[in-house]
């Protein structure tokens, strides 16, 4: 299978820039550079690359909406944050191939006439700090960055900025409030950032994974990557793995993968022979799937949403029998309670409730009454705040408890 990502992350010495260069590193770039920086956009179009932090919008199509002679500059804003649990995808890149990213970012930099990017990395990434740093000061001592890209009349310059640990500061808005040195407050939408984001300039905020892919959608073509995956998810998509699995680890497929396939071979099966219980397919905030629900469904955004849950930032988590789920949906749920920034109050008070009732539940307080006030509260929350935050709550509370519902009151003695 093609690795779009991966293809040099076990080669040693990869972070350097030599190895990078070696193994055909920023040629890409050299050849985004000798294009016109509308045909570099019309390529990733032409792909059709979804953004990989969640939403799956597609990236060329969001490129576009960037109005060009506004007098203001233009940012690209690389969201390295990272914090859905159940998501470790990112991390690997900005370990262990940096150069990557950079070079993907410059490819998007230069298409967006963007002479300033910024990488926003989560601040418990802060150990990543000098890979990051020194690749960057490698790539300025290169020439590949700087007040003349690879030679030419292309100015951009590159910085890591580490944020402080809040999980709303993925939300690209609320990441644009941080990197401007304010609360990570997310902004109500419109205006979108690519009309006015950072310093209310036109702003693009993309995810690793997506920056990542850049370099060998120049390299190959559009169209070589269009060819890969589904009709409307192309491409090819990395999954972190963690759970009950033999193999948990960060892994590479073509979109529209089987998931039993994805569980059983690249995970290595379920570990000590147990039986598969349920899946969070997408990072914690998707809905998750029981064990006949993952039956012949596939790894593409339309297939997960087809079968009730979401493709989201890919982060998996795969559940065995010996799993008790009011447990783990409280683990959940105290996630987002903790991590609410409080601006709207159905998510503020509406988490902490939820958090709060499921504490009860599992420590043996709760009522069966509590159960349906679960999904009251869950529904009272949904489509109602700034961000989509509390919404990432609902989805867990609803699904875990109205397919396992028998757990939840088998908790309850009134
Ligand atoms: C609460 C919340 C947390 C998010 N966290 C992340 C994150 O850690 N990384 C990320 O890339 N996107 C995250 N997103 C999605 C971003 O808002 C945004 O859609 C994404 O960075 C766009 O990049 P893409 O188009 O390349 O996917 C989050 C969204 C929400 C609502
Ligand atoms: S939904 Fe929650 S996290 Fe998002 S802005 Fe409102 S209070 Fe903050």
């Amino acid at each position: 299978m093609t690795k779009v990502l991966l293809a040099n992350i076990d080669a040693p010495g990869q972070r350097k820039i030599e190895k990078y260069r070696e193994r055909g590193g920023y040629r890409a770039l050299e050849k985004a550079l000798q294009m016109e920086q509308s045909a570099v956009i019309e390529e990733v179009k032409t792909s059709g690359l979804r953004g990989r932090g969640g939403a799956g919008f597609p990236t060329g199509m969001k490129w576009s909406f960037v109005p060009r002679n506004t007098g203001k500059p233009t940012f690209l804003l690389c969201n390295a944050d990272e914090s859905e649990p159940g998501t470790f995808k990112d991390r690997l890149l900005l370990e262990r191939d940096p150069h990557l990213l950079i070079e993907g970012m410059a490819i998007a930099a230069y298409a967006l006439d963007c002479h300033l990017s910024y990488i926003y990395m989560r601040g418990e990434f802060g150990f990543l700090t000098e890979t990051v740093e020194s690749a960057l000061e490698e790539a300025y001592k290169a020439g590949l960055l700087g007040p003349s890209v690879m030679g030419r009349d292309y100015a951009l310059d590159m910085h890591l900025h580490l944020g402080q640990g809040a999980y709303i500061c993925g939300e690209e808005t609320s990441l644009i409030e941080s990197l401007e040195g304010n609360r990570g407050y997310p902004r109500i939408k419109p205006p979108f950032p690519a009309v006015s984001g950072f310093l209310a300039s036109p702003t693009v905020v993309n995810n690793v994974e997506t920056l990542a892919a850049l370099p060998w959608i120049i390299t190959n073509g559009g169209s070589a990557y269009a060819a890969m995956g589904t009709e409307k998810s192309k491409g090819t998509k990395l999954f972190s793995v963690s759970g009950h699995i033999n193999k948990p680890g960060t892994y590479e497929v073509e979109l529209g993968y089987p998931l039993m396939d994805f569980i059983n071979n690249e995970s290595g099966g379920m570990r000590s022979g147990h039986k598969l219980k349920a899946v969070i397919p997408g990072g914690s905030s998707v809905p998750v799937l029981t064990a006949s629900e993952c039956e012949g469904v596939l790894l593409d955004y339309e297939s997960l949403l087809k079968a009730g849950s979401m493709l989201g930032s890919g982060g998996m988590i795969v559940l065995d029998e010996t799993t008790r789920m009011p447990e783990t949906l409280s683990v959940i749920a105290d996630f987002y309670a903790h991590e609410s920034c409080g601006q709207c109050t159905p998510c503020r008070e509406g988490t902490g409730w939820a958090a709060k009732i499921l504490r009860n539940l599992i420590t043996g307080k709760g009522k069966k009454s509590d159960i349906d006030l679960l999904l009251k509260i869950a529904d009272m929350m949904e489509g109602k705040t700034i961000c989509p935050l509390a919404d990432a709550d609902v989805m867990p509370i609803r699904s875990f408890v109205t397919k396992f519902r028998s757990e939840f009151e088998s908790l309850c003695s009134t």
